[in-house]
């Protein structure tokens, strides 16, 4: 399969290392595209890209490209996916995979009238560990779950994109969400201290330990029994913590396409409307309003 990359950051870095770590038959990297076209030729010859784009727009007319990762800030995360769709391009974008879910609706209901893929990078789902977690849920080894815990914290207050709410940022949280039969989660997050970072689930005969980092875990425990799942290398550099884990998201995309499948079975259309109508519901109460609100997209 052959993907074109959409902004040429940090997370671009990884997402094109990650994919090296994967069969070079299966994953070529054919174009990038960024907003200066120096940018782009950096980027291209730092990994061996054939073709590098100076705008977005040439990227997604590029014939070569099967689908695109979009790994841009959040704001721009509908419009270009939605212009990649236009030009029959399939997509895999950064999370968020947009601001809010009329957005979110939008960029769907784009992929599913054109026949492409669409996946928001929910990337957590894709580790071996997570599978692991799914397999003991399914198999009712924890019995009734009724409890979640999880927080995420890093002093990165100091960040100059945390100054801007107009990128679609926030400062700090703590969020119950209440289930049918007695279940609740209860969530953090925190832009001024460091937390540890995991997350449990609570079971009526048990629980399931994710340690740091738990959205790119690598160990789980399941009622005290250890397990781990080392990533597919660790000689490879990355920006961002586990990224290596991105080849597992990208394989499982690859799969998906190659099957005609329009949506990841990991994380579907629906589930993916759903969490982002908890994340509009959660910014209501909050008072956490974005301009795009208020715009149609
Ligand atoms: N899954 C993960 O673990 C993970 C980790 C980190 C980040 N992310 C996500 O990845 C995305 C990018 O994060 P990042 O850390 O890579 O950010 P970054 O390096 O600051 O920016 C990414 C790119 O955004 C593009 N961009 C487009 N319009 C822009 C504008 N008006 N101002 C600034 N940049 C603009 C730039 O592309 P050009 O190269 O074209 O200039 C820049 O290279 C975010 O959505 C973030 O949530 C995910």
């Amino acid at each position: 399969m052959k993907w074109g990359i959409c902004g040429a950051g940090f997370v671009s870095q990884d997402f094109c290392t990650a994919l090296r770590l994967l069969n070079h038959e299966d994953h070529q990297i054919t174009a990038v595209a960024a907003r200066d076209i120096d940018r782009a030729w950096k980027f291209a010859n730092e990994y061996k890209i054939p073709k590098a784009f100076g705008c977005y727009e040439d990227l997604a007319k590029e014939p070569t490209v099967d689908v695109v990762y979009i790994g841009v800030i959040n704001t721009e995360h509908c419009r270009l996916s939605l212009m990649m769709l236009n030009n029959n391009k399939h997509v895999l974008c950064e999370k968020p995979a947009t601001m809010n879910l009329m957005q979110l609706q939008k960029v769907i209901n784009t992929a599913k009238e054109k026949k492409l893929f669409f996946l928001g990078g929910l990337w957590s789902r894709f580790f071996p560990a997570y599978e692991k977690i799914r397999s003991a849920l399914n198999s009712k080894t924890l019995g009734e779950v009724r409890y979640v815990e999880a927080e995420f914290g890093r002093p990165i207050i100091h960040s100059p994109r945390l100054h801007k709410p107009e990128l679609g940022v926030d400062k700090c949280a703590s969020i119950i969400l209440i289930y049918k039969g007695g279940r609740m989660t209860n969530l953090m997050y925190h832009t001024e201290i460091q937390a540890k970072n995991n997350a449990v689930i609570y079971g009526t005969k048990g629980l399931i330990e994710v340690p740091c980092p738990f959205w790119a875990a690598t160990k789980v425990k399941i009622n005290g029994d250890e397990m781990e799942f080392p990533l597919p290398t660790k000689d490879a550099k990355f920006n961002f913590i586990n990224t290596a884990g991105f080849s597992y998201e990208a394989e499982c995309v690859r799969t998906c396409i190659e099957n005609g499948q329009l949506e990841c079975p990991l994380f579907p259309h629906s589930e993916a409307i759903t969490m982002m109508t908890i994340m509009d519901e959660v910014r209501r109460q909050l008072g956490v309003k974005y301009d795009v609100d208020d715009i149609e997209p």
